[in-house]
């Protein structure tokens, strides 16, 4: 795992949005990995800019999100679907059509379970997944017990997820308790991941994430298994990590080793 620690949120932004930026002037075609949540929005903004900008262009690009609440329409103004038109595909040159968001009003949802892995093998697999990370260590909808080889299918939340969540509702308003998620080993498929997380909310899940054993009890600690994830935090989501002074001196490093090679 690679652990970048930086001074804020805007600076983590801005690393993550640097990635998808020279993975899209590198490929143009590329399957991107997409996440909701508070955490990416300023990411996409970045993304949005450099779109207008005519620094990269989506034109080509094929998107697939992570999850989808389930019960919820696309046009839904809670569901992931409007959350993503609104947040990124709405403005930038995509192709809306191949941008994809698990089904949360399938008639059949284990079927359209199925048949969303289907479509990411067909697109030639994610190349790089974006994601967050709940209080409770969730990446996409796989809250703690998710198998860790998991694939895309129906979850239950967790009551802290539905609480942390809430603040999208309005009082009246219905908030499913159930979701289409990618799973654990979907995720783990993509070539590379990028997970984002800021404030002190997350420091406790980044320090199970990143040091703790292994275990379905925090999702995202899968990610030690995967040869390329990379984790961009704010120093308030490292201030846990026993050996972050060492993640600092690997990023200096890393970042010297690039100059050298006119990275
Ligand atoms: C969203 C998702 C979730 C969020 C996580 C963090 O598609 O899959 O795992 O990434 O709940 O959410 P925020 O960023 O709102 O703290």
């Amino acid at each position: 795992m690679q652990v970048v620690i930086l001074d804020s949120p805007e600076a983590v932004a801005e690393y993550g949005a640097q990635i998808f930026i020279r993975q899209l002037k590198k490929q143009p075609h590329s399957v991107l990995g997409l996440a909701t949540g508070s955490t990416p929005v300023a990411l996409y903004q970045k993304l949005i800019d450099a779109n207008q900008k005519n620094e990269i262009s989506f034109r080509d690009v094929t998107t697939y999100n992570l999850d989808e609440y389930l019960g919820l329409e696309g046009d839904h103004p809670q569901s992931y679907r409007h959350f993503m038109n609104q947040q990124l595909f709405d403005h930038i040159d995509i192709d809306k059509t191949r941008t994809y968001v698990p089904p949360g009003s399938a008639s059949n949802p284990i079927q359209a379970c199925d048949e969303y892995e289907q479509m990411i093998a067909a697109s030639g697999g994610i190349n790089i997944q974006l994601l967050g990370i709940g209080r409770n260590g969730h990446i996409g909808f796989n809250e703690p017990s998710s198998g860790l080889l998991s694939r895309t299918r129906v979850k239950t939340l967790t009551q802290e997820t539905i609480d942390d969540n809430a603040r999208f509702f309005s009082e009246d308003e219905y908030q499913p308790h159930l979701s289409i998620t990618m799973g654990i080993g979907t995720i783990l498929d993509s070539q590379q991941v990028v997970l984002l997380a800021t404030g002190s909310s997350k420091a406790d899940a980044i320090y199970r994430a990143v040091e703790g054993p292994m275990s379905a009890s925090c999702p995202a600690s899968a990610l030690q298994m995967h040869q390329n994830a990379v984790i961009v935090i704010d120093e308030a989501a490292a201030a846990n990590l026993e050996h972050r002074e060492f993640y600092k001196h690997i990023e200096r490093e890393n970042q010297k080793l690039l100059a050298q090679l006119g990275n």
